[in-house]
């Protein structure tokens, strides 16, 4: 079982799943739950389509730098961005946090179908799927090198995801 205070930091790809499974933990053990995108947005006042297309790729970064940080100290279950891993100083909070981090591995084709669904992720519209592909490649093992555990999520719901991930406990 989850032991208290347990902090988990899910990281992965866009539409790995990693709110709604990160929802789910929180659901079902009472614990509290930030998504850090949701926090990057309640900061600035904007989407982050907006923030991409206002302030730029690079201020959007910065900020999702800023609340990483600031979460070092939170207790509870955190969604991080699929962009977060690619920051060295993101990498190094992520190594040097004591809280558990979670990778939720996905494949190729599911994470465009369910990205394609859901809309609103400013890189897939500017990217092709062979761009797309080479910044799965590129990230993969950057989310392996920080995760202290590897989750498969193919053909899974987010209710035995949350079953998954609690089990290792
Ligand atoms: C991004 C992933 C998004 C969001 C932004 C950039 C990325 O988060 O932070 O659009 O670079 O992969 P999700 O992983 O929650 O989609």
């Amino acid at each position: 079982m989850l032991t208290t205070p347990e902090t988990l930091l899910l990281v992965g790809f866009m539409g790995a799943g990693k709110t709604t499974v990160g929802q789910e933990i929180a659901r079902q053990h009472q614990a509290r739950f930030i998504d850090i995108d949701s926090e990057i947005e309640r900061r600035a006042g904007q989407t982050i389509p907006e923030i991409f297309a206002t302030q730029g790729e690079a201020a959007f970064r910065a900020l999702e730098t800023q609340v990483l940080d600031d979460l070092q100290t939170f207790n509870g279950i955190v969604a991080t961005g699929g962009g977060v891993i690619e920051r060295p100083e993101n990498r190094a909070i992520l190594k040097a946090s004591p809280a558990t981090v979670i990778y939720l591995h996905g494949n190729l084709e599911s994470t465009i179908n369910r990205l394609l669904s859901e809309g609103q992720r400013p890189l897939l519209q500017e990217k092709s799927t062979a761009e797309f592909f080479q910044l799965w490649q590129l990230r993969d093992p950057l989310y392996q090198s920080v995760a202290d555990f590897t989750v498969e999520t193919v053909g899974k719901t987010p209710e035995r995801l949350a079953a998954e991930i609690i089990a290792l406990f």
